[in-house]
């Protein structure tokens, strides 16, 4: 491979420096390429674009690999916990018992909000859209925590991230439980994560919650598949946001936002919603395939296709098989679950979708873990940000304390009118 690529524009020549990732990945550096030509690149969508070097997690989308700092995510699926994979992301190495125990200790110390900040949830009108309110209140934690805030300083950075781990779920299971009208109900410091989660969310005044640890497990794996997926639309909001000096809080409540669109995290949502309105109409599998190969007012299959994957997302292979085991646990025949189950086949075996390398993508199964769980659809993409937020944190701390990357600060091509006169308003 050549070391460097050489561009011609018109007569000239130049040489651009080509940059090798640890992996074998290239790419054209073209950091100086204003300077050095006064060209700037066109990538709408930024598809060929890479944005930074980073050590975090590894993706090869042709052959299905997804890795954390290097391990494998099907071995943390099958033997980490969401905790220790939180670790892992943000400094880099899996835990020694002593450094998880600790580790643990610290989340469980930050996971209460203050009084103040429960009062928050009183403010949101019924039927807020809990993505809303969980951005708002992870934004809100700035004013609680000033000494934190100082951007520069690396060492309030381990204090800001256990904080956040820790309370986004118990903003999350807030959120609903205001919602819903319902009685608050504190975390509980025995219990770990994600039946802590499950805790705050179904437990009652007069009886405590009793998950089947099959259910705990599924959620606990649900939001390790989750917790980083490099460089996509939100953890790259998170880095442009933190690359203006801005703190973690309003870094991670941008990255919410960014979460809640139905192209990104909203996914989930929408093929739970996409599966009910199939069964609710009574269309055939066969013609709602057809419906979306034709493309009509825009239907995609959604869970299906992304952007990386291009052979299968290697995370929607082991929900799947979570799926499965919940229900199996529960009992329950969950029609949507059949239907899914229908739809992959029925699209795996189209053209439409070979010739165009649609692969079921993490979201296809998660909405079927979630809705056995017992969590709403309008909490599906408060779970992921809540999954995300490890991986958030580590892309964050990487800009600001490692690469110190500079501002974001993409250009673009004008398309606009060249220099127009103002008229006046009385001539217009
Ligand atoms: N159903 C039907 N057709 C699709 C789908 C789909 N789900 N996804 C892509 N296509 C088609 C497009 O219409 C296009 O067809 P064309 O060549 O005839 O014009 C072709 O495949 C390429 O599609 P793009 O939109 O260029 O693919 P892109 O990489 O930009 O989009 C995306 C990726 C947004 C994920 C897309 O596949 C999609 O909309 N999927 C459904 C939504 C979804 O499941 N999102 C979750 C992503 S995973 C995550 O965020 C965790």
């Amino acid at each position: 491979m050549p070391e460097t690529a050489n561009l011609q524009l018109g007569e000239k020549k130049f040489d651009l420096p080509v940059v090798v990732g640890s992996e074998n990945e290239h790419a054209i550096d073209i950091s100086k390429l204003r300077d050095q030509t006064g060209y700037i690149t066109l990538d709408e969508g930024y598809g060929n674009t890479g944005s930074c070097q980073s050590s975090i997690t590894f993706i090869d989308g042709d052959r299905g690999i997804l890795r954390y700092r290097g391990v494998p995510i099907e071995d943390l699926a099958e033997q980490s916990s969401f905790i220790e994979t939180a670790h892992l992301l943000i400094w880099g190495q899996l835990p020694s018992s002593e450094q998880l125990d600790s580790f643990s200790r610290h989340l469980t110390h930050h996971q209460f909000l203050r009084e103040q900040l429960r009062q928050h949830f009183e403010v949101f009108p019924p039927g807020s859209p809990p993505m809303a309110v969980l951005s708002a209140v992870l934004n809100s934690l700035a004013c609680f925590y000033p000494e934190l805030l100082d951007t520069e300083d690396e060492e309030l950075f381990e204090e800001a991230a256990a904080r956040l781990i820790s309370k986004v779920r118990t903003i999350a299971a807030y959120s609903y439980k205001h919602d819903m009208g319902h009685y608050l109900v504190y975390p509980h410091p025995e219990k770990d994560f994600c039946e802590n989660f499950l805790h705050m969310m179904f437990s009652e005044p007069y009886r405590d919650y009793e998950p089947d640890p099959a259910l705990v497990r599924a959620l606990d794996v649900l939001l390790l598949l989750h917790a980083d997926h490099e460089q996509n639309c939100s953890t790259s909001t998170v880095r442009m946001v933190g690359s203006s000096g801005a703190n973690l809080f309003a870094s991670v409540a941008a990255g919410v936002s960014a979460l809640w669109g139905r192209l990104h995290g909203g996914a989930n949502v929408a093929v739970v919603s996409m599966l009910e309105s199939i069964l609710e109409q009574g269309i055939s599998v066969k013609d709602y395939v057809q419906q979306v190969k034709d493309k009509e007012a825009g239907i995609r299959l959604m869970g299906f296709g992304h952007r990386v994957y291009r052979n299968f997302d290697p995370r929607a292979k082991i929900i799947k098989k979570q799926a499965e085991a919940v229900l199996a646990k529960i009992q329950r025949d969950d029609p949507l679950l059949g239907l899914a189950e229908e739809l992959e086949g029925a699209a795996l075996a189209d053209d439409y979708f070979k010739e165009r390398s649609l692969y079921p993508n993490v979201d296809f199964y998660s909405g079927v873990i979630l809705r056995a769980l017992g969590i709403p659809t309008s909490m599906f993409t408060v779970m992921f940000a809540m999954g995300r937020m490890p991986g958030w944190i580590a892309q964050w701390y990487e800009d600001r304390f490692v690469t110190r990357g500079r501002i974001h600060r993409p250009r673009q091509v004008y398309t606009g009118p060249t220099e127009v006169c103002y008229v006046p308003l009385s001539h217009r």
